[in-house]
């Protein structure tokens, strides 16, 4: 059932990969998305949209294709943070700009529901001391059952080492993503592009798992 399941990506990605070749020989210089970026949009962003109890987002590293995200969270509080100058016009009306390790510089302790860190992990933030004073900087400004969604590529060029060894991602809980039954979705692109989920959980809970 596996090779089978596995076969058909390929055969998935194979279509994709030439639909692509295709509309690029035809001069379509087109933007595709990919699958793991039609996952964030089209799967987890509506699910952070559906909880009210999810308002305070915080979402790390913009680029032109992050732009619209603005409107899509204007029921939320939305901000937006990357340390590139350059970025800051594609980033929210509430931009930080700045590196995430200095979060804490802009949030109080428990005040953020949700923080989407994609595509940051390895493409900047490269250094176990760095992720580890961002992700625990993370874990701070969240509140008690905040989520921490980290979306990283799983290739030699975007991952210096696996995120999960941060001993700062160890303080965390796995968050199961009701969609996907799982805490790791690991998408069809050949970018290897993983999000894991994680929940900061009660601190009596954390105290109990010391
Ligand atoms: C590949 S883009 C990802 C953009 C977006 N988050 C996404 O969903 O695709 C990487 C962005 O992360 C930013 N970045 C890298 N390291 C960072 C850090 N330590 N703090 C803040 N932003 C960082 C870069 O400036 C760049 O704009």
């Amino acid at each position: 059932m596996a090779v089978f399941r596995d076969a058909i990506r390929r055969f998935n990605r194979f279509r994709r990969l030439q639909k692509r070749k295709f509309l690029l020989a035809c001069g379509f210089d087109l933007y595709i998305k990919s699958q793991d970026r039609d996952v964030l949009e089209r799967t987890i962003f509506p699910y952070v949209l559906k909880r009210t109890d999810l308002s305070e987002i915080l979402f790390v590293g913009c680029h032109w294709y992050t732009k619209g995200y603005s409107k899509w969270f204007e029921e939320k509080n939305y901000w937006t943070l990357d340390h590139d100058v350059e970025q800051a016009k594609y980033g929210a009306g509430n931009h930080i700009l700045d590196s995430i390790e200095n979060i804490r510089l802009h949030f109080e302790a428990g005040v953020l529901d949700v923080i989407i860190c994609n595509g940051v992990f390895g493409w900047g933030l490269n250094t176990r001391e760095h992720a580890d004073r961002a992700f625990n900087g993370c874990y701070d400004c969240l509140r008690e059952g905040g989520l921490f969604l980290l979306g990283w590529n799983d290739v030699p060029d975007h991952a210096p080492f696996p995120p999960a060894e941060c001993e700062s991602l160890k303080r965390f809980s796995p968050f199961v993503f009701p969609a996907f039954s799982a805490s790791r979705y690991l998408s069809d692109s050949a970018s290897r592009h993983i999000y894991d989920f994680y929940v900061k959980p009660p601190a009596t809970e954390h105290l109990a798992r010391k």
